[in-house]
């Protein structure tokens, strides 16, 4: 880029062919229209300090995450500590969704999220996780997850993830949803809608005795009805004591995905679905990750306890962004 290039679009876009508005002599398609309309990174706000009263996992001082033996089926005790932080979780991501709107950074809704949860008693268990830098992941448009809050400021017809984890009494609850900003256009809502319905067909294929590959063959299954990818890189995961334990949760079908589902496992179901290629990839900051064809994807996410007979999730009823399966909702005419 010369000297005199200009650094930021002008409002008339050259056509495909045209030279590129920033001077590099290269042909606009070959230079700066992959990009326009696109999720850029902003600048990171120093680290949020979380008061002493706060009881922090092992890793909020050094961001190394060091794996221990945790059992898959937890005990009554375990359980009911989970409802608590789950609970937190399902409030504090359903008042964070609410403070979404056009012209507030992502970095505000880091320290909304932030406080939160420590008004709450609990940490927020991304903070330093594996060095993480931020309580929470916003993930705008193209952002399949991770995405760090930061200056970007939120435009009128965004899609929004936020993905909210918290860790009190000793264990952590993870939820997320995807929220519009403003006004947002039919394809944008339907993705939302449909992603919303993944998750929940993948809720109802959890039943004890089958294996965790019911899960991810239902919200493939409801993917495909509309023609969405299902993102293969990230998984819904065993969740307790530790944020990520060994289970594995697939979002498309899979028969190695042959875990059998027992009362008192507790993991999370988390599908991402693109309105376009389920492939993904990395920004440098090594945490971002965006679809490789720049479409849109949306999420949601529960963390769940297989029971006796199906079913209990942990972040859902009322007063959650996601509380039951959108066909049980009044009005609406589905099965
Ligand atoms: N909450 C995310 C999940 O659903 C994990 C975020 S890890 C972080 O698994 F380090 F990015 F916070
Ligand atoms: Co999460
Ligand atoms: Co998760």
């Amino acid at each position: 880029m010369s000297a005199e290039a200009p650094a930021s679009p002008p409002s008339i876009l050259p056509t495909a062919n045209d030279a590129c508005w920033c001077g590099s002599g290269r042909k606009y398609k070959r230079c700066h229209k992959p990009l326009e309309g696109k999720v850029l990174p902003g600048m990171i706000s120093p680290r949020r300090v979380v008061p002493p009263h706060i009881t922090p996992p092992p890793y909020a001082e050094t961001g190394k995450v060091t794996r221990w033996k945790e059992s898959a089926v937890k005990t009554p005790e375990v359980i009911e500590r989970m409802r608590v932080a789950c609970s937190t979780a399902t409030e504090v991501l359903r008042l964070a969704g609410e403070f979404v709107r056009p012209g507030i950074t992502t970095d505000e809704i880091d320290a909304y999220v932030h406080q939160l949860c420590i008004d709450r008693n609990s940490y927020p268990s991304p903070l330093n996780y594996s060095g993480y830098p931020k309580s929470v992941c916003t993930s705008v448009n193209e952002v399949i997850c991770h995405g760090i809050p930061d200056s970007r400021v939120l435009l009128d017809g965004d899609i929004i993830n936020l993905d909210v984890t918290c860790y009190m009494g000793g264990v952590h609850g993870d939820t997320n949803a995807t929220f519009p900003v403003g006004e947002i256009d039919d394809e944008n809502r339907n993705l939302i809608a449909v992603t919303e319905e993944c998750i929940w067909r993948g809720i109802e294929a959890v039943v004890p005795g089958r294996p965790l590959s019911d899960i991810g063959k239902a919200i493939e299954t409801r993917a495909k009805q509309d023609k969405l990818g299902v993102v293969r890189a990230f998984v819904g995961h065993g969740i307790g004591e530790q944020f990520h334990t060994d289970i594995q949760v697939l979002h498309y079908y899979d028969a190695s995905n042959s875990t059998i589902m027992r009362p008192g496992m507790t993991f999370t179901i988390e599908p991402m679905i693109s309105l376009g290629s389920w492939q993904h990839r990395m920004w440098n900051d090594d945490w971002t990750a965006v679809t490789a064809d720049g479409k849109r994807t949306a999420q949601f996410e529960h963390t769940v306890l297989v029971t006796d007979t199906g079913v209990e999730v942990l972040t859902a009823g009322s007063g959650a962004a996601s509380p039951n399966a959108p066909w049980k909702r009044s009005g609406s005419t589905q099965a």
